[in-house]
């Protein structure tokens, strides 16, 4: 682990943003743990799943327990990707390529934001073997957003994950306070435009104003699906109506998701989410869930819930900034631990078998 690291290394996922905020400057820590407004639905995501409770069998021979599981065919060793988190090399020089390598080794998926601070190509090249999706938003000019997806298709990622939840950036006040800015060397790798450097509020804010397009509807999927045989990930669903028109328009997965708390304040929180929508596409879509994960016992809430797989975002983004790559894989191996031993204490021992039988007030077999 890097300099600044505590002495003992973090035994859970909290200790982590605990060690990542004394090695952070401030503006990257407020970027990364910031929220809207707030931060209503960035402090709710992580009550709603503690707030659940599980129901746990007993005399079940646990001596083999199993997390493997698919995403979308992909095999992944645990139910955990990394999810599109921008800016890594603000948390450590490490940056993108120490998570594609540590998330590989894991045994894991890494979703690459678009905003990432080292090009696509170079985070693919740095680890060939571990299965990856591209991340998208829609710029006006949508000859950049078509170039993305063909690089991506060309450096081998496996399926494109659209964002839809910025038509407009969340309030973010913490971003507005210390200016945040990219500092001097740290730029977006995937293009050429910069982020304003002299911008007197959020430089982020800026350049989503500018560049993202605000007009988008539900054909952008549709013409999405003619520039690439890729399968689409739809993320930042939160609505059962929403997730049946990604379906219409033949998405083969959303990521139930606010944006970690990051745009519309106050919106539900992904795990009251979760089930209305699991109920609502009745397995014809992959169900994906982020926002507030902290726990072993949070992802079988999710899964019992009837998500595919959950994503972690800025605890490993945490991790990073306290261990580079090798903090990332820290904060995985303890997931998996903790995934591991709330399954044996469940009384259940692959993934395929856990349902909304373990969740207090859930039916046995739906
Ligand atoms: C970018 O997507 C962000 O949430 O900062």
């Amino acid at each position: 682990m890097n300099g600044g690291s505590p002495e003992h290394l973090p035994i859970n996922l909290d200790e982590y943003e605990a060690a990542a905020r004394a090695v952070l400057t401030d503006m990257a820590f407020d970027y990364y743990a910031g929220g809207a407004e707030d931060e209503i639905t960035l402090s709710e995501n992580t009550q709603a799943w503690r707030r659940e409770r599980l129901v746990r069998r007993v005399l079940v021979d646990v001596s083999c327990i199993d997390l493997s599981t698919t995403v979308l065919g992909t095999p992944i060793s645990l139910p955990v990707m990394a999810a599109p988190c921008s800016f890594n090399k603000l948390a450590h020089p490490d940056g993108e390529i120490g998570v594609a390598r540590a998330v590989a080794r894991s045994g894991s998926l890494h979703i690459v934001s678009t905003v990432a601070t080292t090009s696509l190509e170079e985070i693919a090249e740095a680890a060939p073997n571990g299965p990856r999706w591209f991340q998208l938003y829609c710029y006006k000019d949508r000859g950049i957003t078509e170039a993305l997806v063909e690089r991506a298709q060309t450096a081998g990622y496996r399926a494109l994950c659209l964002t839809v939840d910025v038509p407009v950036q969340g309030h973010r006040e913490r971003d507005i306070r210390s200016q945040f800015h990219l500092p001097p060397g740290i730029r977006v790798a995937n293009l050429d435009h910069p982020l304003d450097e002299t911008a007197d509020d959020s430089a982020l804010n800026r350049y989503i104003k500018e560049l993202w397009d605000t007009t988008i509807t539900w054909d952008v999927i549709t013409w999405l699906r003619s520039l690439s045989d890729l399968p689409i990930v739809v993320k930042g669903i939160v609505s059962p109506e929403d997730a049946l028109l990604a379906l219409e328009y033949g998405a083969s997965a959303v990521v139930v998701s606010n944006h970690g708390g990051r745009q519309l304040d106050g919106c539900i929180s992904t795990c009251r989410a979760l089930s209305p929508i699991v109920d609502a596409v009745e397995g014809r879509l992959e169900v994906f869930v982020d926002g507030g994960i902290r726990r072993g016992t949070d992802v079988v809430k999710a899964l019992a819930m009837g998500a595919r797989a959950v994503l972690i975002g800025r605890p490993y983004l945490y991790g990073l900034a306290v261990g580079g790559s090798a903090g990332v894989r820290h904060v995985f191996e303890l997931l998996e631990e903790e995934i591991e031993r709330a399954m044996g204490l469940l009384g259940c021992t692959c993934i395929d078998a856990i349902d909304r039988s373990f969740l207090a007030g859930g039916k046995r077999g739906s």
